[in-house]
Parts: structure tokens; C-alpha cells; sequence
């Protein structure tokens, strides 16, 4: 009888284990994304130039990052859109934007952003489908390291001063629905079918966008 029962038990406890494990492993995970995401954007903020003040009281630690301005966050609360467009902010983009890793939307559209895009931007924010950087005053060429956005549907850097061969790593990214690179001085080697192995499925819009640089 005390064998049967400790051995039903045995199970339970271990169900048991199982289940209060997981759910603090997950609430680890939720509450790091919530601080690192704050202090990436701090990072951001110190960093650049803030020509009207539009970030300087409004994203600070006395209020939660979800509430800043232009900072959108899923039920987590972790940071999943960025939109800080059209704020006249100016300075070189800092890389440490690239640490929020669920960031499905980065809109810096229309301000004064100068110099090249930092290389790891795109590293580890894999989830990443839509970026706007047009409208800005960007320079040097755009970094292989975009072909780590498998899943990006919008690339938009249209209108600045971008240089170089558009790198065929950009053919990582079957997704591509919108492609604007017009209004810089870009050159490609390649043709659309040479840098997608899915050319036949990619939305005209983005064959008509390499075909113009
Ligand atoms: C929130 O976190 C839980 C546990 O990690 C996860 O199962 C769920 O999909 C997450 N929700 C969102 C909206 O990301
Ligand atoms: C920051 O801006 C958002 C959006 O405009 C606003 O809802 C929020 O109240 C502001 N927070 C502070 C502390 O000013
Ligand atoms: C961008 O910066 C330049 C030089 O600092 C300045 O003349 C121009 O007004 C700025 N443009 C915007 C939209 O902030
Ligand atoms: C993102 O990548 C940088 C290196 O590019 C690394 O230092 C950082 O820890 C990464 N962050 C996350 C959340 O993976
Ligand atoms: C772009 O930046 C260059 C310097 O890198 C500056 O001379 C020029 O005025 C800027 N253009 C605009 C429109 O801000
Ligand atoms: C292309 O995407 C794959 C994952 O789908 C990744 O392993 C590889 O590093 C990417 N290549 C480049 C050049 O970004
Ligand atoms: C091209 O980009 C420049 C800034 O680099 C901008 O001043 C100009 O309006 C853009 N032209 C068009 C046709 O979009
Ligand atoms: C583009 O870059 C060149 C060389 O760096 C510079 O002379 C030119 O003013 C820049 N154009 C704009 C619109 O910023």
C-alpha cells in the first residue's frame, strides 16, 4: 500500500516541478525583456540629438517603457514597434537599437539621421518585417547583415545618401513585399531572379525597385 501511493506521488510531484520551473523561467524571460528594452532605448536617447525635446520627458524610468511615446508593446511588455518618425532627431544611428529582439516594426521615417547604418542592427532582431529609414541623411552602403531579416515584408531607405552595390545577401529575404532604395546612389550587379531564388513569387514592386537602381 505505502509503495503504491509514493510511487502515484512520485509523478505528481514531478508534474508539479515541471510546471512551477516553467512558469518562472517564463516570468524571468518576460521581465528581462521589459528592462533590457528600457535600458537599450535609454542608451538611444542619451545618444542622440533631440532637437525639440520630443523624447527628453517622456522617456524616462518613472514611467514604463509601454507608455512611452512612439514605443508600442505586446501583452508581455515587451517592445514590439518603434515609431520615432518625423521628430527631427539627428546623430549617428546608435547600435544599440538593435537589442530588442521582438521589435516587429523600426519607423525613424523623415529625420535628420546622419552616417552609416550600424552593421549589427540587424543581428538579433530577427522578428523584424517592417523598416522605414527613409527621409533621413544616411550615408556609406547598406550592410550584408540585412539578410538576417528573413521574415522583413517593407524595406524602406529611399531619398538619402546611400552608396555602394546592393548586397546580394538582400536575396535572404523572401518576404520582400516593398522594396525603396530610389534617391540614392546604390548600383546592383545583380539582377532579381540572380538574387532570389523565389524571383518567380516576389511582389512586382520589389523587381521594378532593383531594376531602377
Ligand atoms: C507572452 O509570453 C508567453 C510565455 O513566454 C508566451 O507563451 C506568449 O506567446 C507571449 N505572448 C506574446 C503576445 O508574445
Ligand atoms: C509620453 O507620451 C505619451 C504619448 O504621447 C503620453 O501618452 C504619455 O503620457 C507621455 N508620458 C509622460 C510622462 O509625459
Ligand atoms: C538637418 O540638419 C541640417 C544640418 O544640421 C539642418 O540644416 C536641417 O534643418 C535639418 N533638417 C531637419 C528636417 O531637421
Ligand atoms: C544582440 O547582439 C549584440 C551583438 O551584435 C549582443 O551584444 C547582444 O547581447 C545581443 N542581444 C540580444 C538580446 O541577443
Ligand atoms: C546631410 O549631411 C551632410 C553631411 O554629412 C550635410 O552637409 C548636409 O547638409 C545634410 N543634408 C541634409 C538635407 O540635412
Ligand atoms: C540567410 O538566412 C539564413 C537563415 O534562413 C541564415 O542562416 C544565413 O546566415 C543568412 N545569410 C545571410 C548572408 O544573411
Ligand atoms: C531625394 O533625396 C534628397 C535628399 O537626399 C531630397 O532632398 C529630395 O527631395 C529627394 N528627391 C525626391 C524626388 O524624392
Ligand atoms: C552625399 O555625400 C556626399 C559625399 O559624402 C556629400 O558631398 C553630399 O553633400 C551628400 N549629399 C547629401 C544630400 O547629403
Amino acid at each position: 500500500m505505502e509503495a503504491f501511493s509514493q510511487k502515484s506521488l512520485l509523478p505528481v510531484l514531478l508534474l508539479f516541478h515541471c510546471l512551477m520551473s516553467y512558469g518562472l523561467a517564463n516570468k524571468d524571460t518576460t521581465t528581462s525583456h521589459l528592462q533590457s528594452d528600457q535600458s537599450s532605448l535609454l542608451v538611444f536617447k542619451s545618444k542622440i540629438i533631440d532637437p525639440h525635446n520630443m523624447l527628453k520627458n517622456n522617456w524616462t524610468t518613472a514611467t514604463s517603457v509601454c507608455s512611452w511615446v512612439g514605443v508600442t508593446c505586446d501583452k508581455n511588455s515587451s517592445v514590439i514597434e518603434l515609431d520615432i518618425s518625423d521628430m527631427e532627431l539627428a546623430g549617428s544611428i546608435p547600435p544599440e537599437i538593435d537589442n530588442l529582439p521582438l521589435l516587429v516594426s523600426l519607423n525613424m521615417a523623415n529625420n535628420n539621421f546622419t552616417g552609416s547604418i550600424p552593421p549589427t542592427i540587424f543581428n538579433n532582431m530577427s522578428r523584424l518585417e517592417f523598416i522605414h529609414l527613409d527621409g533621413n541623411n544616411l550615408s556609406g552602403e547598406i550592410p550584408k547583415e540585412i539578410g538576417h531579416l528573413t521574415i522583413l515584408r517593407i524595406l524602406s531607405m529611399e531619398s538619402q545618401n546611400l552608396t555602394g552595390p546592393i548586397p546580394r545577401e538582400i536575396g535572404n529575404m523572401t518576404s520582400l513585399e516593398q522594396l525603396q532604395l530610389t534617391n540614392n546612389s546604390l548600383t546592383s550587379k545583380f539582377r532579381p531572379f540572380q538574387l532570389f531564388t523565389n524571383w518567380f513569387n516576389l511582389f512586382f514592386d520589389v523587381i521594378i525597385a532593383l531594376e531602377q537602381v
